[in-house]
């Protein structure tokens, strides 16, 4: 059936190259969305479009590749490049830039062929580019998942140079746009402050957003962004581009606006101190750029993102999560076994599937009894856990939990056996002072030998320990003192190759072990992409769980990814939230718990058991549901989501007042994307024991229709309160 679909969907999408009135056009098209490429006469490939789907073929014919050029026609008939090369009449960002062997630093590319084949969800289409003058290929590969309006892009560049040629830019792709205007939302970061949306209008010249920290990558900012075309992107209206590259290193967009108001976007690897030495016959494979142009504004882009990512990109995209229990918050580094099976106990007592040990277990010349020390030396610390870890999978199972464990084996610290022995694994100069960030030096994942180590860490613990139900992989610091002992004199590989020998290590751990979910970590949110997602099933958003910030990072994360991809615990920061607020707040993602629960009340404890059992209960509509964005924090003192059920019979409506002002206009919440002509019975659920529901509709039935027309009152003017409503179909 699955082929069949497939079948269809090419031959209703496929790529059409047609010939007419000379004009190779080569049409890429999802059911929402064309982007058409068109063959000039100089034998160049360029954009003549990026919009709306095109109703009818013949009006392909009409569009004109040198409708875009500079001011002056006569002038130029610039155009707009698909993969513009460097040296040419084009006086902009170029896509890619390759140095000669005769040391000309120029590349023009020329079309030379095209096809397309079906695949899982859409169409792929490949696009081979030759230079005239060098044997240089670039292949542009493209798969449009038609339903879900995204295009994922990415670009491949080779040579038959005798010697090799160095690569000073790479892109992913390049896309254009001619609007009266454009404004970028970015997703800028922090430690625990990940996700901050802020918006500014494009205007002449370039905006680049770029990374240049290796391997905690997305500390400062994220692999992510929205450009509104003629306004500023809005939640259901107006037409929005949104792209993330599938990249765990360093990256760069460009935003360019050009002489004539035109805005070229190029994203792709940050090239900054990564002249590439490309051999001959090697293959230089750029991330993949993924992304939606929406026509209804952010809410609906989102809901397609999440929807593709489901489908095809994410780990076990499909399938079910843990809630868990974790002990990081709690113990720090201070536990013994006693400790942690009583966390277990704790665990069961909680309702949630797994507890997860954190950062601390491990290290016995040096062990890990702070940050100082024991990275690398992953053997259980035996006088902290005499029992080892078959002690503590022990534990577990007789508790009635799985059990799930914290590594960070990408680096080392200098205080430890393996630094002792192997001192040239770890990336940093042999003649300068090494500076140190969290006290611990990266390995060196260019080198084939350290990859098999940092994947024998994974498989080590696996094979000794087979009850080990999950991973959570941590990554503290940034690459520092940045020289690779094993590159040597191609330094300006490292920071490329050492984020594909992370991939190649994540592709042996999925390949071996596909049934072990991972939590990726990075310092909080330091590492949230789509390729890393392909190896794991969830990330953390932050270390920041206060809830009232958390309430902005998710907002900010949900752009791009499903809930069931981000990681929500409800722990001690910010007492001053009540614990259902708290929960309430980790509800809306993953839910995990990271506190002692001897800390709560009696009626604290009942009320995180009903909770987690609601969570449970209705994880199918969180995290495959579809979701709408009600109310921004960013414009009000209020926020709220809604989830619905692929069958439109379940919703769930989570409410948050945060910092209401005196008397202010609370105005209903008018839900979305349920079915109008279904009656729904309205219940308010995750109340404190003995709680009442105040809310005006709690107990009644409203259509469909009503909740979405005229709205349920649920905000209050109380700081830090919220709601979860359930809504049920009562046909
Ligand atoms: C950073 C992570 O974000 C935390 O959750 C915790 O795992 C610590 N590292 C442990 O060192």
């Amino acid at each position: 059936m699955k082929h069949f679909m497939i079948t269809v969907a090419f031959i209703l999408f496929a790529t059409i190259t047609v010939n007419s009135m000379d004009k190779k056009i080569i049409r890429i098209s999802t059911e929402r969305t064309d982007l058409v490429l068109q063959v000039a006469e100089n034998g160049r490939l360029y954009q003549s479009y990026l919009g709306e789907r095109l109703l009818n073929d013949a009006d392909l014919d009409e569009l004109d590749w040198s409708i875009h050029p500079a001011s002056d026609a006569s002038v130029s008939r610039r155009g707009w490049e698909v993969y513009s090369g460097s040296g040419n009449e084009d006086f902009f960002e170029p896509a890619v830039a390759i140095t000669h062997n005769d040391g000309n630093p120029s590349t023009w590319l020329y079309y030379v062929s095209s096809s397309s084949h079906p695949v899982d969800g859409g169409v792929q289409t490949d696009i081979v580019l030759r230079d005239d003058k060098y044997p240089v290929n670039v292949t542009l590969h493209y798969v449009a998942y038609v339903k879900e309006n995204v295009i994922k892009t990415w670009s491949e560049i080779s040579h038959q140079e005798k010697k090799p040629v160095t690569l000073s830019a790479y892109a992913s792709t390049m896309l254009y746009f001619s609007r009266p205007s454009y404004y970028l939302t970015e997703f800028s970061s922090d430690w625990a402050k990940e996700a901050q949306m802020s918006t500014q209008q494009l205007l002449f010249g370039k905006k680049v957003i770029d990374t240049k920290l290796g391997s905690r990558a997305a500390m400062h900012t994220h692999p992510f962004f929205i450009v509104g075309l003629e306004q500023p992107a809005c939640e259901r209206q107006g037409e929005v581009l949104m792209g993330t590259l599938g990249w765990t290193g360093n990256f760069r967009f460009t935003f360019e606006v050009d002489n004539v108001g035109n805005l070229r976007i190029i994203p792709g690897i940050n090239p900054t101190a990564s002249e590439y030495t490309l051999k001959r016959g090697e293959v230089f494979v750029t991330p993949e750029f993924i992304f939606t142009l929406s026509s209804e504004g952010t809410g609906k882009g989102s809901r397609d993102l999440q929807e593709w990512a489901r489908k095809y990109q994410l780990k076990d995209g499909n399938g079910s999560r843990l809630t868990l229990l974790n002990n990081w918050e709690n113990t720090g580094f201070d536990f013994n076994q006693e400790i942690l099976t009583e966390l277990m106990k704790e665990a069961k007592d909680l309702g949630v599937d797994m507890f997860l040990l954190d950062d601390g277990w491990f290290g016995n010349k040096y062990p890990r009894k702070d940050d100082k020390a024991g990275l690398g030396d992953w053997e259980v610390t035996h006088d902290k856990l005499p029992g080892g870890i078959h002690a503590l999978t022990d534990a577990a199972r007789e508790a009635g939990v799985k059990f799930g464990l914290w590594i960070e084996p990408e680096m080392v610290n200098p205080k430890s056996e393996l630094f002792e022995k192997h001192p040239d694994w770890a990336i940093h100069y042999p003649n300068r002072d090494v500076y140190y960030y969290r006290n611990q030096l990266v390995l060196d994942l260019s080198n084939p030998v350290v990859q098999d180590y940092v994947y024998g860490v994974v498989d080590n613990l696996l094979k000794e320990n087979p009850d080990i139900a999950y991973f959570k992989w941590d990554c503290n610091s940034p690459i520092t003192n940045i020289y690779s002992p094993y590159l040597k004199s191609e330094q300006g590989r490292l920071y490329i190759d050492h984020v594909r020998g992370v991939y190649n290590v994540l592709k042996r751990v999925k390949e071996n072990y596909p049934e072990v979910p991972m939590m990726l970590c990075s310092g909080g949110g330091a590492r949230c992409d789509y390729e890393a997602l392909k190896y794991f099933t969830e990330f953390w958003c932050s270390d920041n769980t206060d809830p009232v910030e958390r309430i902005y990072i998710q907002w900010g994360f949900s752009h791009f990814f499903p809930a069931k991809a981000m990681c929500a615990h409800v722990t001690s920061w910010n007492k001053n939230a009540s614990i259902k607020f708290r929960t309430d707040v980790a509800s809306m993602c993953k839910l995990g718990f990271d506190l002692g629960l001897k800390e709560l009340t009696a009626d604290e404890l009942l009320y995180c058991q009903t909770a987690v059992a609601n969570w449970k209960r209705l994880s199918p509509v969180i995290l495959d549901g579809t979701q709408y964005r009600l109310v921004s924090p960013y414009e009000s003192n209020h926020m709220a989501v809604n989830y619905v059920s692929t069958d439109s019979k379940k919703a769930v409506l989570f409410a948050y007042d945060i910092h209401p002002r005196f008397q202010e206009k609370l105005m209903p919440v008018k839900l979305q994307g349920i079915d109008p002509y279904k009656h729904y019975k309205v219940e308010e659920i995750n109340l404190m024991p003995n709680g009442k529901s105040v809310l005006a509709g709690n107990g009644k039935v409203f259509s469909g229709d009503y909740l979405m027309k005229v709205g349920l009152h649920v905000f209050g003017f109380n700081s830090m309160q919220s709601h979860v409503i359930e809504l049920t179909s009562v046909e």
